[in-house]
């Protein structure tokens, strides 16, 4: 299997095709829609108090199968609006992510939350109403995008994309948004824990006609919880070993809002790269087994379980994205942190683009090995902005200086006819 197939078959373990099964027969039940707040996308909920799910809804297909549950399109009958159902195992009353949800005000970054249905569609199942994101997960789009290689993620969408994610995050843990610029003074702050691309939602994404553009939502809120400095992660989420900084191991699993702001910008990293700020888990293993006859885990430890512990036990190795396509980089070949084969064999096949100095100065400040030293999500927003507005008006500049050197050489070429 080449380094590439073996790296899609590696992150695309838990895709399943959407089954065509008829609906089990259900009795609706009341929804009690969240009216503290107004939907994003449902006008027709600011109308409707109360709608019946699934009675006023009808169902269209799976979406996809998550560890935890799955993920269905249903058309709300009377307007015809869409939206996401995500069907969980519940025996609690309200779930964890529920309950995130539910208190967080809107953020145009964030999943929409519409409403939540317990016993639906069996009794040991619950139902979430979501907002619908028409394009999928940017795992999905990231894959669809390499494969017809266009350029989708170039250098403006890089920006936006890392904007948008940060953004979602300084609101999670400070309250920022438009009306708070510095932040809320009595927010609560909401650490994810589970940043990854599948768990960006795309809203929209179009590069084909004159409005090029994508617009995510942070989803995925089902290990997120409110943050105590003293205990970050009590019910000791492991999350993606993958997407984990430095600093969190796999005994402590102290995953908190720094962990967060790695977890965003180690998804720019994939991005561009198409191997994350780590060596390949691989490498970490098999020097393991170099050197010890057994495994540091119980045989009977199913093979994701496995890939996730060394995932966490990788050395950590962001590489910049301003390099020549071409350009050596010593660190994926350099023998003590482990010779990457995989991130050397991608370079060559799928390279990079050369992005600016300034993405990829933010982005390595998401990437910043010791978590004191890694700006806060608040902080890190702010330098992004502030970056790509003058990476937009930087452009702005040379479109400006190219159009009068165009009228000047308009001018030029009539003086010569006259
Ligand atoms: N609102 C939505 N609109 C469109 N697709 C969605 C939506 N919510 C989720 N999905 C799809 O369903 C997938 C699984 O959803 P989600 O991550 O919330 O569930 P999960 O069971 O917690 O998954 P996992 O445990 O694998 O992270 C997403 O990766 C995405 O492809
Ligand atoms: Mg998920």
């Amino acid at each position: 299997m080449s380094s590439l197939s073996r790296y899609k078959a590696q992150s695309s373990t838990k895709r399943s095709t959407p089954s065509d099964r008829l609906r089990p027969k259900t009795t609706p039940m009341p929804l009690q829609l969240n009216t503290s707040r107004k939907p994003q996308v449902s006008v027709m909920f600011e109308n409707h108090s109360t709608v019946s799910f699934p009675k006023d809804f009808t169902y269209n297909q799976q979406l996809q199968k998550g560890s935890e549950g799955h993920v269905e399109q249903w058309t709300h009958t009377a307007t015809k609006t869409v939206i996401a159902v995500k069907v969980i195992q519940s025996s609690v009353s309200c779930p964890n992510e529920v309950q995130i949800l539910r208190d967080l005000p809107p953020h145009k970054s964030i999943v929409g939350y519409l409403g939540y249905c317990k016993k639906q569609p069996h009794a040991e199942e619950a139902s979430i109403l979501l907002e619908y994101c028409p394009q999928g997960d940017l795992f999905t789009v990231r894959h669809g995008v390499v494969d017809k290689d266009s350029m989708a993620f170039s250098e403006a969408f890089m920006w936006s994309i890392y904007s948008q994610l940060m953004g979602a995050l300084a609101f999670l843990h400070e309250g920022i948004d438009n009306q708070h610029p510095m932040g809320h003074g009595e927010w609560k702050p909401v650490v994810h824990r589970d940043i990854k691309l599948e768990n960006v939602l795309v809203k929209r994404l179009s590069y084909k006609n004159e409005c090029p553009g994508i617009e995510v939502r942070l989803g995925d809120f089902g290990m997120a919880g409110y943050y105590d400095s003293k205990d970050p992660n009590p019910l000791g989420y492991t999350g993606t070993t993958q997407y984990w900084p430095p600093e969190v191991t796999w005994e402590t699993k102290r995953l908190d809002l720094a962990s967060d702001v790695w977890g965003v910008a180690a998804i720019m990293h994939q991005l561009a790269h198409n191997f994350g700020p780590l060596v390949d888990p691989q490498v970490t293993a098999n020097k393991w087994f170099q050197q010890n006859n057994e495994a540091p885990y119980h045989d009977s430890w199913p093979e994701h379980l496995k890939r996730s512990y060394w995932s966490s036990k990788a050395p950590r190795r962001p590489v910049p994205i301003n390099l020549e396509p071409s350009a050596p980089v010593p660190v994926l070949a350099d023998d003590r942190l482990g010779y990457d084969k995989n991130a050397l064999a991608l370079r060559r096949h799928i390279p990079s683009l050369k992005y600016s100095d300034a993405l990829s100065d933010c982005m390595m400040a998401g990437l910043t090995m010791s978590p004191d030293e890694r700006p806060e999500s608040g902080i890190l927003l702010r330098k992004i902005e502030a970056a790509y507005s003058d990476v937009l008006f930087e452009d702005l500049c040379l479109e400006y200086e190219r159009e009068t050197v165009l009228e000047d050489g308009e001018l030029w070429r009539m003086r010569e006819t006259d």
